[in-house]
């Protein structure tokens, strides 16, 4: 794995009191119509951290990621990549925001017509990249990330969904970005191809230090990537001692929606032994 270490946003260090987040919700607040979407949402996500964002269908887990790539706009609060205000940015200036940071959408939404070689290739070649050589080492080096490297050439209808997702991965991370954003990357997938996303995952934040907020709705992969930490000698998961809590090996921390609020925000141990009747449900 040769890929360079994924640098941190400027001034995103850790999550203490004082310091920048890499992703940061202030009292954040969107409808649409008389759908009140988010309801004063905040949150923080410090320079390699993983929040698993939780909720039921509709509850907003898809418009948080598209506030955080600027794609919608609060009606209040703040939305801060790298400690900068995204509001008040025109689309030139959240361009280059917009390239630290890597999507994979939900659907895994590859361009059907377009090769894996072109799929992946597209970022470089949009931010203006001509060397073909220099495109294809990193193309190359992605698919080989992701294990997808054999299938070059073939098109996105060839793909199991499980390899697809790869590819969708292996596009977000084609140009190093510092912050990854998942939305249900695992939906769909047997509980085995599951698992292999869940490494990648975790390889991605382990291996280069990337910043991931993952939208899921199976508990089984944030338990996963809470617990787990990716191992190059295993080529996979082995298990922390840590509760994955903040400031351990594995900063992974949660946030459930519910009816547009920020209802839980905590540690995995704090989820799993929670009384509230509503989460208890929502975990079983
Ligand atoms: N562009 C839009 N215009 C109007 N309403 C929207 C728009 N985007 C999302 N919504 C509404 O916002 C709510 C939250 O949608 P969102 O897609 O974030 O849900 P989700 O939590 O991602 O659900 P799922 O788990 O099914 O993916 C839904 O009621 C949806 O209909
Ligand atoms: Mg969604």
């Amino acid at each position: 794995m040769t890929l360079p270490e994924a640098e941190p946003p400027p001034r995103a260090r850790d999550r203490s009191e004082g310091q920048t987040a890499v992703v940061e919700l202030r009292h954040v607040s969107l409808a649409f119509e008389e759908k009140q979407v988010l309801n004063d949402v905040s949150f923080r996500v410090g320079a390699g951290e993983t929040l698993v964002l939780l909720g039921v269908t509709g509850s907003g887990k898809s418009v948080l990621l598209k506030l955080i790539l600027g794609l919608l706009k609060p009606d209040a609060g703040q939305v801060l990549v790298g400690g900068q205000d995204l509001a008040p940015l025109s689309e030139s200036q959240l361009y280059p925001i917009r390239q630290r940071m890597g999507i994979v959408f939900q659907e895994g939404a590859l361009f059907d017509s377009l090769s894996v070689y072109e799929n992946v290739a597209y970022r470089l070649r949009e931010e203006g990249l001509k060397d073909e050589a220099r495109i294809e080492r990193q193309v190359r080096e992605v698919l080989r990330f992701v294990e997808m490297e054999h299938a070059l050439e073939k098109m996105p209808a060839e793909l199991s969904g499980g390899m697809r997702r790869r590819v969708s991965i292996a596009r977000a991370i084609v140009n190093e970005p510092a912050i990854m954003l998942y939305d249900s990357p695992t939906a769909g997938l047997d509980p085995v191809t599951a698992h292999t996303i869940n490494i990648l995952i975790a390889k991605l934040r382990d291996v280069q230090n990337v910043s991931s907020l993952v939208v899921t709705q199976r508990l089984a992969d944030a338990y996963a990537l809470a617990h787990f930490t990716y191992s190059a000698e295993q080529q996979g998961l082995v298990a922390v001692a840590s509760d994955g809590g903040l400031g351990r090996r594995v900063p992974t921390h949660f946030l459930v929606l519910r009816d547009g609020t920020a209802y839980f925000s905590g540690s995995t141990d704090e989820l799993t032994s929670t009384p509230d009747p509503y989460l208890r449900k929502f975990l079983a």
